[in-house]
């Protein structure tokens, strides 16, 4: 068997360790294995160079991912995929990990039903993917989200400013709803759970009535017109209101110890899958347990941690 490995879609801090993990479990099965450049767009291309145990060797604590991604529209053509199939049977490679969220994963389960066998494993800061309870680069995302609110509350205590701290997550709340849970925030909107501009207005005045005049609102992004809601609350309450994007900043940094130990035990089922020659299938982590599921019980529908939702009713009010 030749193992092609390759990230797609947005990068995940964790991503390394998880190519690690691949090329050593190949290796140690003596399966050959090739890293393939850029997702998609460079199994198209034919960008493809061989990975040794030794050439992943301290990548484990790297942010990014040495084999560069890409979101590749191409690919979701059939001709796109035409070529793929030909670089596939030229490099030799009759497997493949594909490492990415739901979008990379909607690939890969059109390669599988092209006769490839191929395995994914969950690499999304936004841990929208239902099926696992998380997926790779969430919770070093959610600790730079938590140091960068921390930041941000020393000098709200001092001014006493409100903030709206816009964070990533796409269309799935969890690192707001997480950061909330971590005592990151004060009012929260996510769109699992949206309020509108007066709710959080009759939020804030609540606590300013009580002299909570430094307030964190935590949102998630894609959800309001950040300007439209800073000048709302401002004409509402009358108090001057600050708002920061969090951007980039969540997507970048050294992966934490859980997100490496995920990536690398999640690395190992994805190889031993194939092995067992299994195919179509994402690992995933359920309870604690390693788990893993067809691609088409892959989605990013609502995801209402209930559970959480009811803790963080407990907590902030
Ligand atoms: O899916 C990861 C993510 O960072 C989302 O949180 C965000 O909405 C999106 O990617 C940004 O995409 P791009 O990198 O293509 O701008």
């Amino acid at each position: 068997m030749g193992l092609g490995v390759l990230t797609s879609g947005g990068d995940a801090p964790g991503m390394n360790a998880a190519i690690r993990a691949v090329v050593k479990t190949a290796n140690y099965n003596n399966i050959e294995v090739v890293g393939i450049r850029r997702g998609y767009q460079g199994l198209m291309d034919g960008d493809i160079q061989r990975l040794t145990s030794l050439d992943v060797e301290n990548i484990s604590g790297r942010g990014g991912t040495i084999l560069k991604t890409a979101r590749c529209l191409q690919f979701m053509e059939e001709e796109g995929r035409e070529k793929a199939l030909e670089i596939l049977k030229k490099f030799d490679i009759n497997a493949l990990v594909v490492i990415g969220g739901e979008g990379s994963f909607k690939g890969a389960d059109k390669l599988h039903k092209l006769g490839v066998k191929v395995v994914g494993i969950p690499g999304t800061i936004d841990n929208d993917l239902t099926y696992t309870d998380y997926s790779i680069g969430f919770d070093t995302t959610l600790n730079t989200v938590l140091d960068c609110i921390a930041k941000i509350k020393d000098t709200d205590f001092s001014h006493d400013k409100t903030t709206i701290v816009e964070v990533m997550g796409r269309y799935c709340g969890d690192l707001a709803l997480y950061s909330a849970l971590a005592g990151g925030g004060d009012i929260i909107s996510i769109p699992e759970k949206r309020l509108d501009f007066d709710t959080i207005c009759s939020k804030l005045k609540l606590r300013m009535s009580a002299e909570k005049n430094d307030n964190i609102v935590i949102i998630t992004e894609r959800m309001y017109d950040l300007q439209e809601l800073k000048k709302y609350i401002e004409g509402k309450l009358g108090v001057d209101v600050r708002t920061t994007v969090l951007g980039f900043i969540q997507r970048g940094g050294n992966p934490s110890a859980f997100d490496r130990v995920l990536a690398s035990k999640m690395g190992v089922a994805a190889v031993n899958l194939l092995i067992n020659d299994y195919s179509g299938r994402a690992v995933g982590i359920k309870k604690n347990e390693m788990i893993d599921t067809e691609f088409k019980n892959v989605n990013t529908k609502i995801n209402n941690k209930k559970d959480d939702h009811n803790i963080l009713n407990m907590l902030i009010y």
